[in-house]
């Protein structure tokens, strides 16, 4: 731990005003959960009877469970054929080769990024304004590997510094990122084996850094003296969809990949910098197969990784871009909103305990006509991180070379250097400490953007702050972003900002009043089994309900899953539980089809308890088959009567 990754290193400041609000600030903050105007100005725009579905209840078991008249096609799973000569799927004999043309592991992201019937591969400006619902390019992310579960002959401890060469090549394949051809047929849901479109993105992808950092002797390595070309992409947790129809997915625990003891490196700013990524001799042995996953031998190819990547799914050559004026830390998304002839507006988080939520706010004006322009919009522009204060003020803080500390004196050499060490900068900027910043997403209706920080074990008493008002947050939480303006008309580029505290996560019954919940403001809304824990991945339908997608609920007794609920109205923060997960199992990338018609879930380590392995798995959901482990997997959620999602 260095002293500005964690709570201790805080501004004298912000550790004053935390003690001086720490024992009124859980209540305060109760109070405020589920506002009564909400974001909008008026209380009654959105209609409350919106949610018909008939909620499900909390369990726990080894199916994925649905509202009565819904169903679930099974989409994708790890090791399904992208090609159409692909043979059955074995795990037993998968080699990289075969990896590299399947489905791969751990499915988090999905953007469902619709196919014009009339353009072909390549015509993305044609695509990317089609509304087509039955046809599409599945884009998803595959966040991280378990060699214990993929393969025979492991526990989770042996394979930590253990996995055979051969097996790390695989996992090299089987991370990173697929796009699936799909279609709606009178079966259902299927992939198109064959599609010109299918694509994988693996570590053996060759991909560009671009923006102000790019270049920078701090990315260059003995493979690459350039410092703009990395092979892969890693940690690829959530992302993005850009109305100029690319495809935004984060590099978010990258650390992970990397082995060697940061004290052995020469640099004193890497060997900080590496610690503050959690790379420790003890991480994975992939640097012994694939040396440059070894920091002491190649100090400066982590730096390579931790960024925003771009890429365009419609043209399947195009080169993924890492976009280096987005930040470098442990990115869990960033979502875009576009105004035509205004600049673009990009929000992301920091996936770890007590970093930041950030803005991007890009040079250029979007062009609702002209993606060869907006293809370049997130490669220039000034990146903020957020500081939200007591009663509910919050400023965007620019993270710019020599504006306030971020100078020579305290390390800083260039705008490099502010974007590599993004964290350090905006801590030394002021920002506000958060409980592990995961989705932060604009609701299309309301046009607020809603912040879902998952929870956070290591704030200690006395650390709490107004945004963050709970210590040892073991729940979570979300806030409202209300920028200044109207609905519809916000203003994104204003540096300043209104915020609320949206609801916290917990049982509203919780003996305990700080892991007690708080939802919307009339408590018989709430049903025993509307409330959830650990906010992680949010949608939001074409109504403005937002849908809510839990990492952690198995701690209070359940399984995670999917949580729906107004934005607006008297119904506001009143979560309907609507999916739940396989044990073991956390669910991801929530994503509506533009007609609303299908809901795409990612469930993400089905299985993954304590003890649990390829030979002697806690279940082998979806399959069941004795042959096959446990599979990551992909399912397409309809109505039984086709209507829409929800409503
Ligand atoms: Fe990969 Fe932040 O969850
Ligand atoms: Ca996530
Ligand atoms: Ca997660």
């Amino acid at each position: 731990m260095t002293d500005y990754e964690n709570g201790d290193g805080e501004s004298p400041d912000i550790q004053r005003r935390a003690l001086l609000k720490s024992i009124g600030a859980t209540a305060a903050a109760t109070a405020s959960a589920g506002l009564l105007h909400g974001c909008s100005e008026k209380s009654s725009r959105q209609d409350t009877h919106n949610l018909g579905f008939r909620e499900i209840p909390h369990g726990l078991d080894f199916k994925h469970h649905l509202p009565d008249g819904y169903s679930a096609d099974l989409l994708l799973r790890w090791g399904d054929p992208l090609d159409a000569f692909a043979g059955a799927f074995s795990p037993d004999t998968l080699d990289a080769r075969e990896q590299a043309r399947r489905f791969g592991y751990n499915n988090d992201f999905l953007a469902f990024m619709p196919l014009d019937p009339d353009a072909a591969p390549g015509e993305g400006h044609r695509h990317s304004v089609s509304n087509n619902s039955t046809r599409g390019l599945l884009c998803v992310n595959h966040e991280y590997t378990q060699p214990h579960l993929m393969f025979s002959g492991y526990t989770e401890e042996s394979s930590n510094r253990g996995t055979s060469h051969a097996h790390i090549a695989v996992e090299q394949q089987a991370c990173g990122h697929s796009v699936v051809e799909i279609e709606q047929t009178t079966e259902g849901w299927q992939a198109v084996l064959g599609s010109p479109y299918n694509r994988r993105i693996s570590l053996t992808t060759q991909i560009a850094l671009v923006g102000e950092a790019a270049g920078d002797t701090r990315l260059q390595t003995s493979e690459d003296p350039s410092g703009k070309k990395v092979f892969g992409t890693v940690g690829n947790c959530a992302g993005g969809k850009t109305p100029w129809g690319t495809v935004l997915i984060a590099e978010e625990g990258f650390g992970g990949a990397f082995q060697g003891d940061p004290d052995n490196v020469a640099d004193e700013v890497e060997a900080r910098n590496h610690h503050a990524f959690g790379i420790e001799a003890e991480n994975r042995n992939w640097g012994d197969y694939d040396r440059r996953f070894d920091i002491t031998i190649e100090p400066n190819e982590p730096n390579r990784f931790g960024w925003m990547v771009e890429f365009d799914p419609y043209d399947p050559k195009s080169t993924p871009r890492k976009l280096t004026a987005l930040g470098r830390f442990e990115h869990e998304g960033f979502t875009v909103v576009s105004k035509p002839n205004a600049p673009v507006v990009a929000y992301g988080g920091d996936d770890d305990e007590h970093q930041f939520v950030y803005r991007f706010v890009s040079k250029e004006n979007y062009l609702p006509r002209n993606n060869i322009h907006n293809r370049d919009l997130l490669t220039e522009g000034t990146l903020y991180a957020g500081q939200f204060r007591e009663g509910g003020s919050g400023t965007w803080l620019p993270l710019i070379f020599g504006q306030g500390p971020l100078t020579p004196q305290n390390g800083f050499r260039n705008q490099a250097d502010v974007l590599i060490d993004c964290r350090r900068a905006a801590k030394l900027m002021g920002a506000t400490p958060m409980d592990r910043p995961e989705d932060v997403e604009t609701n299309p209706v309301n046009d607020c953007t809603y912040v879902m920080l998952t929870k956070n074990r290591k704030r200690k008493p006395g650390q709490e702050n107004a945004a963050n008002p709970r210590a040892r947050n073991t729940t979570g939480h979300v806030l409202e972003i209300v920028p200044p303006g109207r609905n519809g008309q916000r203003d994104h580029t204003s540096d300043t900002f209104r915020w609320n505290t949206f609801l916290l996560g917990g049982n509203p019954n919780a003996e305990d009043p700080a892991e007690r919940g708080a939802y919307g403001q009339q408590p018989g809304n709430l049903s025993p089994h509307g409330w959830f824990a650990n906010p992680d991945n949010v949608a939001f339908d074409s109504s403005g309900n937002m849908w809510i997608a839990t990492d952690g609920c198995e701690d209070f007794g359940f399984h995670d899953g999917l949580w729906a609920m107004a934005t607006e109205g008297e119904l506001r923060a009143a979560p309907k539980h609507f999916f739940g997960c396989p044990e073991g199992a956390e669910i991801c990338g929530p994503e509506f089809t533009p007609d609303g018609k299908t809901l795409f879930v990612a469930v993400q380590h089905p299985a993954d308890v304590d003890n649990s392995t390829y030979d002697n798995p806690l279940h082998r959901w979806p399959d069941n088959d004795p042959d096959l482990p446990p599979r990551p997997s992909v399912l397409a959620i309809r109505r039984n009567d086709g209507a829409t999602i929800g409503s």
